[in-house]
């Protein structure tokens, strides 16, 4: 285990921000994490958050508290059944590393979930998902350390409450947890989803397709659209897609008739908030270093790498206000505000 004063959490979120952390502290395991925190109860009486790659959060101030970065990586086959494999994934492990284990070991339905940024814990909180796959519909059970109640807990797939974006550890668990590793049911043939616009016109007519080459598809496609964390400060969807009642949806289309959206039931629509701010104009649009990426209008971009969190939620109520006044649909940021 490490511990830091006063440090910088510019290599610690993908947006590149820098400010400064009182403590941060990186442990390889829980054990240790829990002793520790066993024996240093102060500790959590001031602000604390469990932070994984950071890349999809957003500091807006130096953070007065101490921060737990897990560096834990292990992976286990817990249980081997007819069709499907039950394995238990520590919360550190980089989420990429772990769905290309996944495909070196002919485990099954991640692929659609390639390369998305940040760890396999921050993956369970924020139930990630991408090209019609979410990472809820693959977990067994998560389990965590409570700091209330000093106690190990698995809470079963349903009890996580996983949503669009969202699960129990965003609501009634937040700022109480921590969560140390994550069970994934995963198939033992393959299963692949295909349907999703972008990888259909990928493969074009082509069929026979292998899990390795759907994964790789993802990536390329991803690639192309969405910039490199790496390269330009970025958080992925800055936005999350909102969903409107059949009334609002009903006269958005007629407005709009070009509008993109996905049926979410009979009486909720998703709109593709992406679209929505491209269709304001504000592709590429860039104010004081902040900017909308030039190829996916829902990324914000630390275009110069020295803007602090504080432009860009300046620059994210200038889009969301101009979106309002076009769509009179507000738009609710995905990244969380630290
Ligand atoms: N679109 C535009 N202009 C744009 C962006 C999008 O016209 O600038 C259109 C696209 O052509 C498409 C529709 O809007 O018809 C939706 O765009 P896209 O397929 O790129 O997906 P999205 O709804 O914008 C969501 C996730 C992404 C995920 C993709 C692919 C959210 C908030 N975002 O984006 O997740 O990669 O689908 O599945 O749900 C993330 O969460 O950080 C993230 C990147």
């Amino acid at each position: 285990m490490k511990i830091f004063e006063n440090y910088c959490l510019k290599e610690n979120n993908t947006f590149k921000i820098r400010v400064v952390a009182d403590r941060f502290i990186e442990y390889d395991s829980d054990d240790d994490i829990i002793q520790f925190l066993q024996s240093n109860e102060k500790l959590l009486e001031d602000k604390f958050l469990v932070l994984g790659e950071g890349s999809n959060i957003l500091f807006t101030d130096n953070f007065k508290g101490t921060i737990f970065h897990p560096a834990t990586k292990k992976i286990e086959v817990e249980q081997e059944l007819d069709n499907n494999v039950i394995v238990r994934v520590s919360a550190g492990l980089i989420w990429d590393d772990f769905v290309a284990w996944t495909i070196n070991n002919n485990y099954y339905g991640l692929e659609n979930l390639s390369l998305i940024p940040g760890t396999v814990g921050a993956a369970a909180v924020q139930n990630i998902g991408a090209y019609g796959s979410e990472a809820g519909n693959f977990i067994d059970s998560v389990t965590y350390y409570d700091l209330r109640d000093k106690s190990v807990v698995t809470l079963s797939c349903k009890e996580c409450e996983f949503g669009y974006r969202c699960s129990i550890f965003k609501t009634a668990l937040k700022n109480r947890i921590i969560i140390m590793s994550v069970k994934f049911c995963l198939n033992k043939f393959p299963a692949l989803n295909t349907d999703y616009a972008d990888i259909k016109n990928f493969f074009g007519t082509k069929t026979d397709i292998n899990p390795l080459e759907l994964r790789n598809a993802v990536i390329q496609i991803r690639n192309n659209k969405l910039p490199d964390p790496k390269i330009i400060g970025n958080a992925g969807s800055f936005f999350k897609n909102p969903v409107v009642n059949k009334v609002k949806f009903d006269s958005l289309l007629l407005e709009f008739p070009d509008l993109r959206y996905y049926i979410v039931n009979d009486n909720n629509y998703k709109l593709a908030a992406g679209w929505m701010i491209d269709k304001c104009g504000l592709k590429g649009f860039e104010k004081n270093g902040v900017a909308v990426h030039e190829k996916q209008a829902l990324v914000i971009v630390n275009k110069t790498g020295n803007v602090s969190g504080h432009d860009i939620v300046k620059f994210s109520e200038y889009i969301q206000n101009k979106v309002f006044e076009l769509f009179k649909v507000r738009l609710e940021p995905e990244v969380i505000f630290v």
